[in-house]
């Protein structure tokens, strides 16, 4: 299959339209779209990255009136967080409306719904004459792409276009929240930081510590995720002073001894925001050990913490 590549959302959300499969830039990371009411496309989402059946989709709109195509029983810890963070990087986890296909949400009685602020994601969106189910345009288990060029790299000849864009400006996949049941629960972290959260629905509680018997209340959090194809190795950089050849560094403290190849980040949103692209460097470079300076548990800290502990398969 010849994959399209484009500038123009209207020849985008056109392809999409006819029931096809489209990545597009979002400002978390790029997302592989396809409207909610093809089957066909929403299989085939799953086919290119090679995803799971039972991994649901997140559906993007653009606009809240669509919310009740989508969802039932919004409560007011919803509403405040869409008052508050609609449109942005977070999704929320709702009760789904019965409408919405099984195929989309992998069988849960619950849907993710996401209003990203891109703009050139929202007049796709605009255009698109349904909402959008999408899953990060990767390769299943590989760092999500933040970049057109990371999206064509795994799904070129997969897909039918890529809607070109700046590279992500935030690079890290949104925080979701579950406001399905009686409080509400982080489920993935992200750019919207637990503390922001804990602002507007103080009740919000972690999900640090899931019942390990219970199934993981978000279905793609037991697959392996971000992982490049060096070995990842978690530091503090005092302790680090030399490393082994062939290695390369991401972190804001100075970089070890003997590194082939680092970024070295100055705050923690450059630092999520190259994390992804790091990787895929590094994997390109051949690099076989990624050292990666493991940030504190606060602010933005607690989701780069989360995708290194993944990538590094500790998690
Ligand atoms: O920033 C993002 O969220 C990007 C952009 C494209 O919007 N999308 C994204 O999608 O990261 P994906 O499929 O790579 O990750 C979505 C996560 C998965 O872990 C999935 O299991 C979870 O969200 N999820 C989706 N619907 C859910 C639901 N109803 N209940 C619990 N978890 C859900
Ligand atoms: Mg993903």
């Amino acid at each position: 299959m010849q994959t399209t590549l484009t500038d123009s959302a209207e020849e985008a959300a056109a392809i999409l339209n006819s029931g096809r499969v489209v990545a597009f830039p979002t400002e978390t990371v790029y997302g592989l779209g396809a409207s909610i009411y093809h089957p066909e496309a929403i299989k085939r989402v799953f086919q290119a990255k090679g995803r799971p059946g039972d991994n649901p989709l997140i559906v993007h709109i653009y606009s809240l009136e669509q919310l009740a195509d989508i969802a039932v029983e919004i409560n007011s810890d919803a509403r405040k967080l869409i008052d508050r963070f609609f449109p942005g990087p977070l999704t929320l986890v709702l009760k789904k409306n019965p409408l919405i296909p099984d195929a989309v949400t992998g069988g849960l009685a619950t849907v993710g719904v996401r209003c990203p602020a891109n703009p050139v994601a929202r007049e796709f969106l605009r255009l698109s004459a349904c909402p959008v189910a999408a899953p990060s345009a990767n390769l299943s288990g590989l760092p999500s792409a933040t970049s057109w060029e990371a999206v064509y790299e795994d799904l070129e000849g997969k897909i039918d276009c890529v809607l070109r864009g700046n590279p992500s400006s935030i690079g890290l996949e949104s925080t979701i929240v579950d406001c399905s049941g009686s409080k509400p629960l982080l489920l993935r972290a992200g750019a919207i930081t637990f503390e922001q959260l804990q602002t507007v629905v103080p009740e919000i509680a972690t999900n640090t510590n899931p019942d390990k018997q219970a199934p993981p209340k978000s279905p793609g959090l037991k697959y392996p995720h971000y992982a490049p194809k060096a070995a990842i190795i978690l530091c503090h950089t005092d302790e680090t002073r030399s490393v082994a050849p062939s290695s390369a560094y991401i972190g804001l403290s100075e970089p070890p001894e003997g590194i082939s190849l680092f970024k070295r980040c100055q705050n923690l949103e450059e630092y999520g925001c190259e994390l992804f692209s790091f990787f895929r460097r590094c994997d390109s470079k051949g690099i076989e050990r990624i050292y990666c300076e493991l940030p504190s548990n606060q602010g933005l800290g607690r989701a780069i913490r989360d995708r290194l502990m993944r990538a590094a398969g500790k998690k």
